[in-house]
């Protein structure tokens, strides 16, 4: 009898570990890891020096622009104080701002709107198994959490609701900041794939 009283507890506290867990995987986000961590792939030339573009384009630098004299200035007009410490500024000039602490990994740094702001939160795409599956086509790129950006993301940011908008033209705007992947690098991945 006891033995079974003590049984049928094991069994249902192995049950409720089975549950818990399957709702932990449900509800564990991607993580933000930040520009530092792309970098480590994104950088020289053969893969199409996107970290570099990125750094002297104006997104890298859009903490620091909340903390000139042109931000103070908009910010005088709101009656806000800081726009660095603003989340009417922060929400569209750092990335992500505003989401639970448990989507920022040990390795994210607060700064400007960096890759992942246009690209998803990279904790579960930035493998190189997993990546080099995207381009190869094998993987889903939403199924990790990846977004290839498109308009509709840019005028998240880009429309009204930004102080200083001055109108948005896709096409011009996205030349200025492109990084694409060299060809040649991009038809290896499919060569790979049909061999
Ligand atoms: C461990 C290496 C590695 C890391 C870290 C990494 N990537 Fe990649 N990524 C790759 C490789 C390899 C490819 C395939 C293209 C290539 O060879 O350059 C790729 C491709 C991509 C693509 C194109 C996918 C497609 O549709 O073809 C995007 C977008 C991308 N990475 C974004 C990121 C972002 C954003 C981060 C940081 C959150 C990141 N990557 C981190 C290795 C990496
Ligand atoms: C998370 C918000 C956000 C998203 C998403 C975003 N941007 Fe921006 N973008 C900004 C901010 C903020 C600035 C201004 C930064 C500064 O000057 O400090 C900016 C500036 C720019 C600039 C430089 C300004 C200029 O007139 O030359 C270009 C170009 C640009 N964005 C293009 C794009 C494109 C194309 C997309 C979509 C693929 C995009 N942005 C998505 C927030 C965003
Ligand atoms: C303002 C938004 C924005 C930011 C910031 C941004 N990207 Fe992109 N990225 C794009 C867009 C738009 C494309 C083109 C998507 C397409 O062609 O479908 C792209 C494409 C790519 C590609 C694939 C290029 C190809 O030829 O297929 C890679 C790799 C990539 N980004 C990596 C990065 C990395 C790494 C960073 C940060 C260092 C970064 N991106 C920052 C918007 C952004
Ligand atoms: C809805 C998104 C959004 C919000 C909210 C936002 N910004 Fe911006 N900000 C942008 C974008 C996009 C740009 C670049 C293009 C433009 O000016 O619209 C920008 C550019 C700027 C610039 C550079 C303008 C220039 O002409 O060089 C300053 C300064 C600035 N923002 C300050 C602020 C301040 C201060 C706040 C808060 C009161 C704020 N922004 C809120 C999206 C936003």
């Amino acid at each position: 009898m006891r033995g079974l009283i003590v049984l049928s507890c094991v069994a249902a506290f192995a049950v409720c570990l089975a549950l818990g867990s399957a709702a932990q995987t449900a509800e564990k986000p991607h993580q933000y890891v930040g520009a530092a961590k792309c970098k480590t792939c994104h950088q020289t030339a053969a893969q199409g020096s996107q970290h570099s573009l990125w750094q002297k384009s104006q997104h890298a630098k859009a903490f620091e622009t909340l903390g000139g004299q042109a931000a103070a200035a908009v910010a005088k007009e709101k009656g806000i104080e800081d726009p660095q410490k603003a989340d009417e500024c922060l929400k569209c000039h750092v990335t992500g701002h505003g989401v639970k602490p448990e989507a920022l990994a040990a390795t994210f740094v607060k700064d400007g709107v960096q890759c992942e702001s246009c690209h998803g939160p990279g904790s579960d795409y930035m493998k190189m198994a997993t990546m080099k599956g995207i381009t190869s086509g094998q993987i889903e790129a939403a199924s990790v959490g990846l977004v290839l950006p498109s308009e509709k993301m840019c005028v998240g940011c880009h429309n009204e609701e930004s102080p200083t908008f001055k109108g948005f033209n896709y096409e011009e705007m996205s030349k200025k900041i492109a990084h694409p992947v060299p060809a040649e690098r991009k038809a290896q991945y499919k060569k790979e794939k049909t061999e």
